[in-house]
């Protein structure tokens, strides 16, 4: 566990008390992440309810802390909720549950104040009649500027803020690198009912499974890029929570959904950089290796259009002249201005020897947005009772079959205020459970064969590349199938006779979740938003639109 020079009482005061304890860890709420929909979370909740935040890395390592692009809201006065309820149904390729939008982008500008409140930095301008405004940027898909942001590090901006935050306040408790393996329910311990009880969480630093009893668990944590050989995505992006809950009993919908990021930087030497989408929205081209822009061969909106779109003609063209990237270019805005708006990307790119201020950036797209997951209702309520899913990892009906950009972070924070709410109220009739039973190894022993977890991991992550990615067809999605199958039973053999560790439990939830990608893809017959396929070019609104929805065998309907 991390020392905060800033609040060291606290770190310590956690380390040692977490040491001397094995029983059962009690808490009103255990929220799972500590992403912008955790924290925003654990910072509504009123000051009388004890809350554990956990993190499987540092607080602040999160697909939260990456993002670069903005925050979409209705803040300027030619905006309007109608438009941005528009442009989100249209980007959603006709998916989106309507009434959850419009609660969406209703709750968008006093989700910003609520930010701005508390102290996270925007970029503005300087207004001379009304003092300084937010600077709003564009990017694919909206029709109007509504982008709020804080240069191209938003992400960092709020995550380090909301951290800063929840370390004052005393009834929240973080637990870093505590990583939550499995939810404990009334029907798993064989008691009536099927209510959410707690978490089985691994401590990896001690090496330890605690378990974790609370009135409410929340699973805020983020999406499931590491399927995939090439993501924008860091590394804790293993799709946990989506893999649990489903295990637990949970529906899932609209796996096949994944959002490819048009522009991740292309270099050897370079892990899951992503070049906004800001970029494009301030002017930037899409360039072949000639230097010729092709993106309005592909759409009207050229290097604007919904990122499906643009992924896929990269894609295209990359295959057709067998080129290993394509590139990007803003050198043709004056050096300040791009210096500016976007420091963090110029400086990485001059690490690696490219002044974008000058030369065009290589770029590839990445896996970089999971749009599907446990449903949840407008209450961020699952099917099961106590369990509640906020953020990347929920499916709420608000992207349908590809996400807007900038209404990832939006949905985070919203959904964060409606659980918070939900949980207040019924907060007091809520008894914390007890007697819950602690983590039995008994039967199991320290594992012999690390090489079948590291091969697997990295045979997932490739076969899903190349047969469940931009471009699918019935083919591939059999090769997948046939080879996920194995997978699982590997997993599940070698998971019930060895000593849990850290890669054992993310690949085991990797695995999971590309089932259900697999799964879900081969239900889809038809290319719709973020899902296309060789085979089923075509949109089929007559059979396929709605949203694509898994049952797991353990599922009961929710009284
Ligand atoms: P995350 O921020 O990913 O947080 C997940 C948390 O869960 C982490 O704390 C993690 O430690 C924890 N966790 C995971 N598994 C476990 C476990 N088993 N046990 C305990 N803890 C666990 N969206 C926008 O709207 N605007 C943007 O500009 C934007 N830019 C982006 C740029 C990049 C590079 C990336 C990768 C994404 C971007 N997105 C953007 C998407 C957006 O950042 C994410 O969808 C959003 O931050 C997800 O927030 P979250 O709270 O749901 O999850
Ligand atoms: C970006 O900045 O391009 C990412 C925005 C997003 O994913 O919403």
């Amino acid at each position: 566990m991390r020392v905060y020079p800033d609040y060291p009482d606290k770190a310590a005061l956690q380390q040692t008390e977490l040491s001397l304890t094995r029983q059962p860890i009690h808490h009103d709420v255990l929220i799972i992440g500590s992403g912008a929909a955790g924290l925003s979370l654990a910072l509504r909740l009123p000051s009388h309810l004890s809350v554990a935040l956990l993190a499987k890395r540092q607080l602040e390592e999160s697909n939260t802390f990456y993002a670069q692009g903005g925050i979409s809201a209705v803040i300027h006065e030619r905006d309007s909720v109608e438009s941005h309820v528009i442009d989100t149904l249209n980007a959603g390729a006709g998916l989106c549950d309507e009434a959850v939008v419009r609660l969406v982008v209703e709750r968008g500008p006093e989700n910003i104040d609520w930010l701005n409140n508390l102290g996270v930095e925007f970029t503005r301008f300087p207004n001379p009649a009304t003092g300084p405004e937010f600077h709003l940027t564009r990017e694919g898909g909206h029709s109007h500027r509504r982008v709020i942001h804080a240069a191209d590090h938003t992400g960092r901006a709020v995550q380090q803020r909301l951290d800063r935050m929840a370390l004052q306040r005393p009834n929240i408790r973080i637990y870093e690198n505590h990583l939550a393996l499995d939810l404990i329910t009334e029907s798993k311990l064989e008691r009536p009912g099927n209510r959410v009880l707690g978490a089985y969480v691994y401590d990896i630093d001690s090496e330890r499974v605690e378990t974790f009893a609370a009135r409410f668990v929340v699973i805020a944590t983020g999406g499931a890029g590491k399927v995939y050989l090439y993501t924008s995505n860091p590394d804790l992006a293993t799709g946990d929570g989506i893999a649990m809950a489903w295990r637990a009993g949970c529906r899932v919908a609209n796996m096949e959904f994944v959002q490819f990021h048009p522009t991740c930087l292309y270099h050897p030497m370079a892990k899951s950089f992503l070049i906004t989408e800001a970029v494009r929205g301030e002017g930037g081209h899409l360039l072949l290796a000639d230097g010729e822009r092709f993106m309005h061969r592909f759409d009207e909106r050229a290097e604007l259009a919904p990122r499906d779109i643009v992924a896929r003609a990269i894609d295209h063209e990359m295959k057709r002249t067998g080129a290993d990237h394509l590139w990007l270019d803003i050198s043709h805005k004056p050096a300040d201005f791009v210096r500016e708006h976007f420091p963090t990307i110029y400086s990485k790119c001059l690490e690696f020897g490219i002044d974008i201020t000058r030369s065009p950036i290589p770029v590839v797209p990445a896996a970089h947005y999971t749009c599907g997951g446990v449903v949840s209702d407008h209450k961020a309520r699952t099917d099961l009772p106590g369990l509640y899913c906020i953020g990347e990892a929920a499916y709420t009906g608000l992207h349908g079959a590809n996400r807007m950009a900038s209404n990832s972070l939006l949905e985070c924070l919203v959904f964060g205020q409606l659980a918070a709410e939900d949980i207040q109220s019924l907060a007091e009739h809520t008894p914390i459970p007890e007697n819950l039973p602690i983590w039995d190894e008994s039967r199991v022993s320290d594992p012999n064969e690390e090489v079948m977890v590291a091969h697997n991991w990295d045979e997932l992550r490739r076969f899903m590349w190349d047969y469940v990615g931009i471009v699918r067809s019935n083919r591939r999605l059999e090769r997948a199938k046939h080879r996920i199958d194995m997978l699982r039973l590997e997993i599940r053999e070698y998971y019930g006779n060895f000593r849990v560790s850290n890669d054992l439990l993310e690949l085991r939830n990797l695995v999971d979740v590309a089932d259900l990608i697999i799964r879900s893809a081969r239900r889809r017959h038809e290319s719709r938003g973020l899902h296309y396929s060789l085979d089923f070019p075509f949109i089929d609104d007559a059979q396929q639109n709605g949203p694509t929805l898994l049952y797991p065998n353990n599922y009961r309907k929710r009284d």
